[in-house]
C-alpha cells in the first residue's frame, strides 16, 4: 500500500519512523509533505531526535537526477520518498493509497476532500465536523465501512477510550470524570505571546514553568467512538512543561462494584496491543517510545468507593498514538487493499507531466486495399487513451505489433507489417497528430522524441517549481507517437528465453527509458511472453480495456454467483483449442465444439482419439451435420451428415446440431463462444453462425464472446442488425487466445 504523510512535525514523524521499522506490512512510504523542510537536512532530521530513541540503522541517500526524491533503506525494505514542502496542500499530486494527514490544517471530510490521487485519508487529529466517522483500533475499527476519509481522534481519546470501553462491557459506567496532564505540544509557545486564543487566554503563556489549564478533545471524540457513553463523561487537560508522555487522572463509577485487584487481572487477561498494567512505580520518561497507549499505573489506584475508582493511565503522546493510527491503516489495509494485485489506472493515478508508454494490442485485420477492415482493438483503447490524456501527460506513446514479421527479414520484405499503416485510422480516431516513431524501441527514437518535444515546447513547458507539482504553463496538448511495430525487433520475441541477455539489448534498455510510467493495455497479446507485455521494470499499470477484460472473464474463473456455464468452441485454430478442453472441463458445464475441429475429427487421428475422450454427448457435444463441399471453390454447399462423406469438409453448421446447441443454451446461464460455427467470411456459410447469436442475443443470456474472428463477426452483426451493445448482455474480448489462457489460469496469461 502506498503511503503519503502531510505535515512532518511531531506524529508525521513517529509515522514515519514506525511505518520504516515495520517489516511485516507491505507499507510503502511515497511521500511527504513538510512545509519548512529543506531536503539536504532529511537525514540530520530523521536520525536525531530530542524525545525518541530508536533504531538509526538506516541509509538515505537524495536522489541525484531529481533533488525532490530521498531513498531510506532500513532492513532491505526501501522506499522512495518524493519531498512536497508545499504550503498550498492541494496542488499535491500524491498518487499514494493512504494519506495521513498530520498537518493538524485539515481537519474535516471536506478540506480533506481537496487532496488530489489519494483512496483514503486518515487524519491524526479529532475530525472538526460531523461528517467525518472517528475510529479507535480496537475499540470501535470493526465498524470501519470503507469510508474515505476518517479521524483517528485524538492521542488522550486513544489513551482513555479502550480502558472506558472495558470498564463499560464490565462494569457498566454510570460517570467518569479524568484531566489529563499532558506533555506540552508544537501548539505550546515558548514564552508569552500576544497571539490569544478563542478557546483559552491561557494558551498564549510560556510553557517553561508554567501549569496551563486547558480543554481536550476528548469528550467529544469519545462520544463518536463510544457513542453509549454520551453525556458520561467530562474531561480537561493541563498542559506542562516536558516534552512528551502525559497521564490521565480518571475518576469513575461504575453500576457494578468494580475492585482494583480484579480489574487489573482482567485487563491483562485481555492481552490487549493497547492496553497494559504497569505494577513497578514509574515515571513519565520511563514510558517514553511505547506502543502501548493505555498503561494503568496500578500502584497508584485508589478504591474511592466498591463502584468507584481513581486510575492514572500512562500514554505515550507521540509514539503510541502514532502506533494506533498505523494499527487502523493495517486494518483498512487488510480490508482493502491487501488482494489488490492489479494496479488500475483508475481515478487516482496520475498521468500530469508524465512520459507514458502504453502497450497495445492493435493487431487489426486488412481489406485487399489496405485499409483496416475490423478496428475494434483500435476503439477499445480510446476510453484509456482519452483518460491518460485528460491528464496532460508530456507525451503518450502508442507501442503494438502487428502481425508475425520475421525480423531476420528485409524491411522491404516486412513492409506489410509496419505499424505505419495504423495512422490513417489513428488519427481519425483520436482527432489528433500522431507522429511516426519508425526506428521502433532504438536509441534513435529516444532522440527523435526529445527533439520533437523540444520543437513543440519551445521554451521549457513546465515550471518544475521544487516546492509545488510541475504546473503547464502554456496550453499545449500531449504529443502523441506511435511506435514502429515491436516485432521488428527479435529481443521482443525472444524474452522467454534464459540467456535473454538485458544489458546487451538495445530494445530491453530503451524500452525501460521511453517512458516513466507504463500502462499495458495488450489484452490480446497478454498470453505471450514478450519483452513489452511484462519486461517493464517498474509498475505495470493496467487500463480500463483490460480491467473489463478480466471482470467478464472473472465471472467464468470466479463464477461467484455457481452460474451454469457453455462454452462454445469453433473456428480454425484448432490445434490452439483442443488443448484447452481438458482445462475448461472442471469448470464449465458444456463445451460445445463445431466448425473446423469437426473437420478435424474427420481427418486428423489424434484429434479424433482426444475429442473422444471427452465424455462426448454428455457434457462435450461435436457438431454432427452441417453444410460443405470439397473445397471453399464450390459453388454450392451440400449437406454432410455424421461425418461419413469422403474428402469432404463441414463449412457451416447444420439444423439439428443447430437443435442440439440451443438445448445447450437453454440449459445454461453464461455462454462463452470462442470461434465461429461456420466459414463466416463466405456468404454461403455464415447463416448457421448467424443463426446462433441470434438466438444467443434473444435468450437474453450472458453472453461472453472470445477471440478476434469471433469479435469480428459478433460487431460485423450487431452494426448491421442495427442493435446497440449496450442494450445487450454481451462482452466481446479483444482476444482470442489470450481470453482463453485467462479462463485456464484465473490470471493474465503472462503471469
Ligand atoms: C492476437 O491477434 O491474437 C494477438 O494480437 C496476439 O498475436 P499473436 O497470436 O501473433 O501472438
Ligand atoms: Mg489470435
Amino acid at each position: 500500500m502506498k503511503i503519503g504523510i502531510n505535515g512532518f512535525g511531531r506524529i508525521g514523524k513517529s509515522l514515519f519512523l514506525q511505518i520504516l521499522f515495520d517489516n511485516e506490512y507491505d507499507f510503502e512510504i511515497c511521500a511527504i509533505n513538510a512545509i519548512h523542510l529543506n531536503i539536504d537536512q532529511i537525514e540530520s532530521y530523521l536520525k536525531y531526535d530530542s524525545t525518541h530513541k530508536y533504531d538509526t540503522n538506516f541509509t538515505i541517500t537524495i536522489d541525484k537526477t531529481n533533488k525532490s526524491y530521498f531513498h531510506i533503506i532500513y532492513k532491505n525494505k526501501s522506499h522512495k520518498v518524493k519531498v512536497w514542502s508545499s504550503k498550498d496542500t492541494t496542488q499535491i499530486i500524491w498518487d499514494v493509497d493512504l494519506l495521513f494527514e498530520a498537518s493538524g490544517a485539515f481537519l474535516s471530510t471536506k478540506d480533506c476532500l481537496k487532496h488530489q490521487n489519494v483512496k483514503k485519508v486518515i487524519i491524526t487529529a479529532p475530525a472538526k465536523d460531523n461528517e467525518t466517522p472517528t475510529f479507535i483500533y480496537n475499540v470501535n475499527h470493526t465498524n470501519y465501512k470503507e469510508q474515505n476519509i476518517i479521524s483517528c481522534a485524538s492521542c488522550t481519546t486513544t489513551c482513555i477510550a479502550p480502558f472506558l470501553k472495558f470498564m463499560d462491557s464490565n462494569y457498566m459506567i454510570d460517570n467518569a470524570s479524568f484531566t489529563t496532564i499532558h506533555a506540552s505540544t508544537s501548539s505550546q509557545y515558548v514564552l508569552d505571546t500576544p497571539i490569544v486564543s478563542k478557546k483559552s487566554g491561557r494558551s498564549s503563556r510560556s510553557i517553561f514553568n508554567n501549569l496551563i489549564p486547558a480543554t481536550t478533545g476528548a469528550s467529544s471524540a469519545i462520544k463518536a467512538v463510544l457513542p453509549k457513553l454520551d453525556g458520561k463523561i467530562q474531561g480537561m487537560a493541563i498542559r506542562v512543561p516536558t516534552n512528551n508522555i502525559s497521564l490521565v487522572d480518571l475518576v469513575i463509577e461504575c453500576e457494578k462494584e468494580c475492585a482494583i485487584d480484579e480489574v487489573c487481572k482482567k485487563v491483562e487477561d485481555l492481552k490487549s496491543i493497547n492496553m497494559k498494567v504497569e505494577k513497578n512505580e514509574l515515571v513519565s520518561m520511563d514510558f517514553q517510545t511505547t506502543t502501548y497507549c493505555t498503561i494503568i499505573d496500578k500502584p497508584s489506584m485508589i478504591q474511592l468507593d466498591k463502584n468507584k475508582l481513581k486510575v492514572l493511565i500512562w500514554y505515550d503522546n507521540e509514539w503510541s498514538y502514532s502506533t494506533q493510527c498505523i494499527n487502523m491503516a493495517k486494518y483498512i489495509y487488510e480490508k482493502e487493499f491487501k488482494n489488490d494485485k492489479y494496479h488500475f489506472i483508475n481515478d487516482y493515478v496520475s498521468f500530469k507531466c508524465k512520459n507514458v508508454l502504453m502497450r497495445v494490442d492493435y493487431n487489426v485485420p486488412f481489406n485487399k486495399d489496405g485499409s483496416i477492415s475490423d478496428n475494434f482493438r483500435i476503439v477499445s483503447t480510446l476510453k484509456s487513451i482519452n483518460r491518460i490524456l485528460k491528464d496532460k501527460p508530456n507525451y503518450i506513446i502508442l507501442a503494438t505489433h502487428l502481425g508475425r514479421p520475421d525480423p531476420e527479414k528485409s524491411y522491404e520484405e516486412n513492409k506489410k507489417y509496419s505499424t505505419i499503416h495504423l495512422i490513417t485510422e489513428l488519427t481519425t480516431l483520436l482527432d489528433k497528430k500522431i507522429y511516426f516513431l519508425e526506428d521502433g524501441v532504438t536509441y534513435k527514437s529516444i532522440n527523435k522524441i526529445k527533439n520533437i518535444m523540444n520543437k513543440n515546447y519551445i521554451h521549457s513547458i513546465y515550471e518544475l517549481d521544487e516546492h509545488l507539482s510541475p504546473t503547464l504553463l502554456n496550453n499545449s496538448e500531449p504529443t502523441i507517437f506511435l511506435l514502429e511495430n515491436l516485432r521488428f525487433h527479435s529481443d521482443e520475441t525472444n524474452f522467454e528465453n534464459i540467456d535473454f541477455n538485458k544489458e546487451n539489448s538495445e530494445i530491453y534498455q530503451v524500452w525501460n527509458q521511453l517512458g516513466d510510467i507504463f500502462v499495458n493495455s495488450a489484452f490480446g497479446c497478454s498470453h505471450r511472453n514478450h519483452l513489452s507485455m511484462y519486461g517493464y521494470s517498474g509498475m505495470i499499470y493496467y487500463d480500463y480495456l483490460i480491467e473489463e477484460e478480466m471482470k467478464a472473464l472473472e465471472e467464468i474463473t470466479i463464477n461467484p454467483k455457481n452460474k451454469k456455464i457453455l462454452t462454445i468452441l469453433g473456428g480454425a485454430k484448432i490445434d490452439d483449442k483442443l488443448p484447452l478442453c481438458n482445462a475448461l472441463l472442471p469448470k464449465v458445464n458444456n463445451i460445445y465444439l463445431g466448425g473446423g475441429i469437426t473437420n478435424s475429427y474427420m481427418y486428423n487421428e489424434n484429434h479424433r482419439k482426444f475429442i473422444n475422450t471427452l465424455d462426448l454427448n454428455k457434457k462435450t457435444f461435436l457438431m454432427f451435420d452441417g453444410y460443405g463441399n470439397i473445397s471453399l471453390n464450390e459453388k454450392m454447399g451440400k449437406y454432410l451428415y455424421n461425418y461419413h462423406i469422403q474428402n469432404h469438409n463441414y463449412y457451416d453448421i447444420g439444423n439439428q446440431s443447430l437443435n442440439e446447441l440451443y438445448e445447450l443454451i437453454d440449459n445454461n446461464d453464461i455462454i462463452f463462444w470462442n470461434g465461429t460455427l461456420g466459414v463466416v467470411e463466405y456468404e454461403l456459410y455464415k447463416n448457421g453462425s448467424e443463426k446462433v447469436l441470434e438466438y444467443l442475443l434473444n435468450s437474453g443470456k450472458r453472453l461472453i464472446i472470445g477471440g478476434g474472428d469471433t469479435a469480428g463477426f459478433v460487431n460485423q452483426y450487431l452494426k448491421s442488425e442495427n442493435i446497440d451493445i449496450k442494450d445487450k448482455n454481451i462482452h466481446i474480448c479483444t482476444g482470442g487466445g489470450a481470453s482463453i489462457e485467462f479462463i485456464i489460469k484465473g490470471k493474465l496469461g503472462f503471469e
